[in-house]
């Protein structure tokens, strides 16, 4: 099974450069981000609070997940444009902090990898707790006010400011937390993707993967 690891805060440039390494590979992507997202939605959408953590966990262990590269379905939904809403991202770091909805989203997350003998995932635990023995680890990191700029360009109704705000509550929140905090694997190589253009990072990964394949 051929895995690679795609880990970093946001912002730091994971999904672009996931993206295209699965591309180039020739293996599928999966964004982790994007189902502990979903997860929020579906706890908002059914009136539920994600902060509670019964009904979180037994949302994560019913909803009908379908994670596809431009589209994400919940429950048959498309909440595509929802899961990266104000809503949703205020929500979601409760919801990841929950112990019990990580379990199932790591059991989902490998049995994804297995039915397509591996794949690209990105997320902030991959090379740490869901694939400790990844072909290829890669931690991506970016200053502050680099990620809340790239970020606010994707998101075009809220401000810089807000942007920046909300980006270090949730940095805090995620390398805080009990279970699964954000954190580089002690064999990731650490990628500073600050003043980089992606393409560039995408080509050096690719070089380090050969030499780790030829090697
Ligand atoms: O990458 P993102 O901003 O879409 O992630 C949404 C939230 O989910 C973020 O607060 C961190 C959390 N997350 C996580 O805890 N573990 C993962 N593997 C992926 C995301």
């Amino acid at each position: 099974m051929r895995v690679i690891a795609i880990d970093g805060p946001a912002g730091s440039g994971k999904s672009t450069v996931a993206r295209a390494l699965a591309a180039a590979l020739g293996l599928q992507y999966l964004d982790t981000g994007a189902m502990y997202r979903a997860v929020t939605f579906a706890v908002l959408r059914s009136g539920g609070d994600p902060g509670d953590p019964d009904t979180a966990a037994a949302t994560a262990r019913s909803v009908e997940l379908d994670i596809g590269l431009d589209r994400v379905l919940v429950d048959g939904f498309d909440a595509t444009l929802e899961i990266r809403g104000p809503e949703v991202t205020r929500a979601v770091s409760a919801v990841a902090a929950n112990p019990a909805v990580r379990r199932e989203l790591v059991a989902r997350q490998r049995e994804w990898a297995r039915q397509r003998g591996g794949g690209v995932l990105e997320g902030r635990d991959i090379g740490t707790v869901v694939f400790p023995d990844a072909e290829l680890k890669v931690y991506l990191t970016a200053d502050p006010a680099e990620r809340a700029r790239r970020r606010a360009k994707e998101v075009t109704d809220l401000d810089y400011e807000t942007v920046a705000a909300d980006l270090a509550r949730r940095d805090a929140l995620d390398s805080n937390r009990e279970v699964d905090p954000l954190m580089e694997a002690g064999d990731a190589v650490v990628v500073d993707t600050t003043g980089l253009d992606i393409e560039g990072v995408v080509t050096s990964v690719l070089a380090l993967l050969k030499e780790n394949t030829d090697g």
